[in-house]
């Protein structure tokens, strides 16, 4: 386990915070480190002409601490609003009552031999009430947005943020509208639909998709959820790095493997398994593993070379992780470097296979983007970044209902039988 162990941060005279954030201290700039005025800042920097310079949320961990302790936390909700002093707004009585994480960790042996490893844990995130761990974030989002007397709700998704969020917004009853990319898959689609949202497929790709959502969100004040820039969001996110350190306590990984697209859940993983070991509610900070589409791979680019690049046209099967131009680049490498962790790289094929060994060897159904963690658990010990002795814990991201149609494409074919002729009796 690295080190990571992060400042107190104290609450500053010009606190920023509301009655309603909690125990945010301040929002601070990823690139300029300024603190800002606002404490609804919900966007980038706006000292910094860069659209990477997006907004960290920081928090009084000192006052945290006096009130997250272990025995409070022992008789506190499952739910992620446990973690209520660490999040950007105070969970009230509706918040309460919608389900959001808690959810299990499992071992994996036979599917750690396949890896490579000693040890492979998984967090199965698809055990969310819309089947990902973008609830943790959508949760947060629409009561952020309540909060604020929106009206309404919107975001830019490959899928998952868009599903969850409709989910919650229906949870709520507050309107969402939901910008998709041509390509996501039926699935999700599915539960945006019967969930009321307001869906406009974008006949483009997913970067042109989150460029139609801010300019409509501006142009009509609606609550952009998009988490890359709604710093809020991320603190949503850090929620399953909060429960993998409390539910490891005794027993603490030394990897945690995730995929990455934008970049925001593997920051906010960080963020959380650094604020626990901060708070003494955890022994260490385990060193997080990026796992990136070979083909898709810009925050490994920029982990490695300072700047996010990606091949004009590239594609992955993992759709939900199809994000050649990530919005979060910077606050996932800075993340992935302060827990000394590391980037690897994962084929569609290794993709697929890591889905049908999760599914054979674990029982668990991931979607591509989710599998992808695994398989990069395996290209990691191929590659020497990851030890054999290596105690891992792997998120799984997604559901494998998400993406039937990938899955179907290699798990084979049904054996087709004849009925048995009935014997009269
Ligand atoms: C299932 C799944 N895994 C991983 C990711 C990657 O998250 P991020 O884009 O925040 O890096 C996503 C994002 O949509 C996802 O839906």
């Amino acid at each position: 386990m690295g080190d990571g162990r992060i400042a107190l941060s104290r609450r500053p005279s010009g606190d920023v915070s509301s009655p309603d954030m909690g125990l945010v201290s301040r929002l601070v700039c990823v690139v300029c480190r300024q603190e800002l005025p606002a404490p609804d800042s919900a966007g980038t920097c706006p000292r910094c002409a860069d659209p990477s310079a997006v907004l960290e949320v920081e928090f009084d961990l000192d006052a945290v601490a006096r009130s997250m302790t272990r025995e409070a936390l022992a008789r506190r909700t499952p739910f992620h609003w446990r973690y209520r002093e660490l999040l950007p707004v105070e969970p009230d009585e509706r918040a309460f009552a919608w389900p959001v994480g808690g959810t299990p960790i499992v071992e994996a042996p036979r599917l750690a031999a396949w890896a490579g490893v000693r040890r492979l844990r998984l967090k199965l995130e698809g055990s969310n009430p819309t089947a990902s761990f973008k609830d943790r974030a959508s949760s947060v989002g629409v009561l952020h947005a309540l909060q604020r007397g929106a009206t309404r709700i919107a975001c830019a998704s490959t899928g998952n943020a868009a599903s969850s969020l409709a989910g919650y917004a229906a949870m709520a009853g507050l309107p969402a509208t939901i910008f998709v990319p041509e390509r996501a898959p039926d699935p999700k689609l599915a539960q945006l639909l019967v969930y009321g949202a307001d869906v406009r497929r974008v006949l483009g790709t997913y970067a042109e998709a989150y460029e139609m959502c801010g300019a409509e969100c501006a142009e009509h004040g609606w609550y952009n959820r998009n988490c890359a820039i709604n710093p809020y969001l991320v603190e949503g996110k850090k929620t399953a790095g909060l429960e993998i350190a409390e539910q490891t306590r005794d027993d603490p990984p030394h990897w945690v493997a995730v995929s990455v697209g934008d970049g925001c859940t593997i920051a906010g993983l960080a963020k959380g398994l650094q604020e626990m070991h901060g708070l003494g509610l955890a022994p260490g900070v385990p060193r997080v593993l990026g796992v990136q589409a070979a083909t898709v791979d810009a925050v490994a680019r920029a982990f490695e070379r300072g700047e996010p690049s990606s091949d004009a046209g590239a594609t992955t099967v993992a759709d939900s992780i199809d994000v050649p131009v990530p919005r979060n680049w910077r606050k996932a490498v800075l993340r992935v470097r302060a827990v000394d962790g590391a980037f690897v790289r994962a084929s569609d094929d290794e993709i697929m296979d890591a889905l049908l060994a999760a599914g054979r060897l674990a029982g668990v159904f991931a979607e591509p983007a989710a599998a992808a963690a695994v398989a990069g658990v395996k290209r990691a010990v191929a590659s020497g970044t990851l030890g054999r002795d290596a105690d891992v814990l792997a998120v799984i991201t997604g559901h494998g209902l998400k993406d039937v149609r990938s899955a179907m494409s290699v798990a084979g074919a049904p054996t087709e039988v004849r009925p048995r002729a009935r014997t009269r009796g």
